[in-house]
């Protein structure tokens, strides 16, 4: 499909000149919340999200525990704010959906049946949005589980690629997101490569969805790599006061 904007440069170079396999620019921080069990700020490219850990609790309603196993409750909620045309605020189907994928990725990764009839709750708050808020918020809750002390077999880890104008390319800004022809965000435990969540927006062919996981996967790694820095300065920092 043409798109109606041109996402490349005459250099190859993108709407905001980075390279094909190039991510937008990541910042995390450790522990801003001081209410939370656990706690990550993260900033990718124009997306700022903050992760929000509690429990392991005595999950209430009580019909929802499980006697084998805590339930691992994630909410990620887009603020009103968060995006140009003023988003209504309160959960949608949209945020239902990304919710739903999100716990089943975290359940995953987490130790859950050390905390049976417990829950598990990851509040995930985009307070803006520039695509890519569900890799963003993954990988915020992630770090938040980390930094919560929460039994998991790896820090979860989300990116993701897509096709633009025909080109398979990493970590979709805005524009191509809604100019381009696919998006295939993942999270993996990038210990393992086992993939925690998989979905996929628009077409591609089967060699195109080939290089765009093994893209994302790369990416993964990559920002696996900040969520790991991020919460050694933090404990670093402890030790030596
Ligand atoms: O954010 P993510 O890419 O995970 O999910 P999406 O449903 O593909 O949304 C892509 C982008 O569309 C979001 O990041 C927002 O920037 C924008 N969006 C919006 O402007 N208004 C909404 N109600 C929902 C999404």
């Amino acid at each position: 499909m043409k798109p109606d904007i041109k996402l490349f440069d005459s250099d190859g170079k993108r709407l905001d000149g980075r390279k094909p396999d190039e991510l937008r620019e990541i910042k995390i921080e450790v522990g801003v919340l001081h209410r939370a069990e656990g706690s990550c700020y993260l900033e990718w490219g124009g997306n700022k999200a903050i992760a929000a850990v509690y429990g392991p609790r005595e999950a209430i309603p009580r019909h929802t525990q499980n006697p084998l196993r805590a339930i691992i409750n994630a909410r990620y909620n887009m603020a009103a704010f968060s995006v140009e045309d003023r988003k209504r605020p309160g959960p949608d189907r949209r945020s239902r959906e990304i919710s739903k994928v999100i716990s089943e990725a975290l359940a995953k990764i987490v130790l859950t049946e050390r905390f049976p009839r417990a829950s598990i709750d990851v509040n995930i708050e985009i307070l803006e949005a520039e695509a890519g808020t569900r890799c963003a918020g993954l990988t915020a809750a992630g770090v938040a589980l980390a930094d919560a002390g929460i039994p998991i077999r790896d820090i979860p880890v989300a990116c993701a690629a897509g096709k633009i104008e025909n080109q398979v390319v990493l970590d979709l800004g805005k524009d191509e997101d809604n100019h381009g022809d696919a998006d295939l965000p993942i999270a993996i435990s990038p210990r393992t490569n086992e993939i925690l969540l998989m979905q996929m927006d628009g077409h591609l062919t089967l060699d195109e969805f080939d290089t765009a996981l093994e893209l994302a996967m790369k990416g993964c790694h990559i920002v696996s790599d900040l969520q790991k820095k991020a919460i050694l300065k933090k404990y670093q920092n402890i030790e030596e006061v």
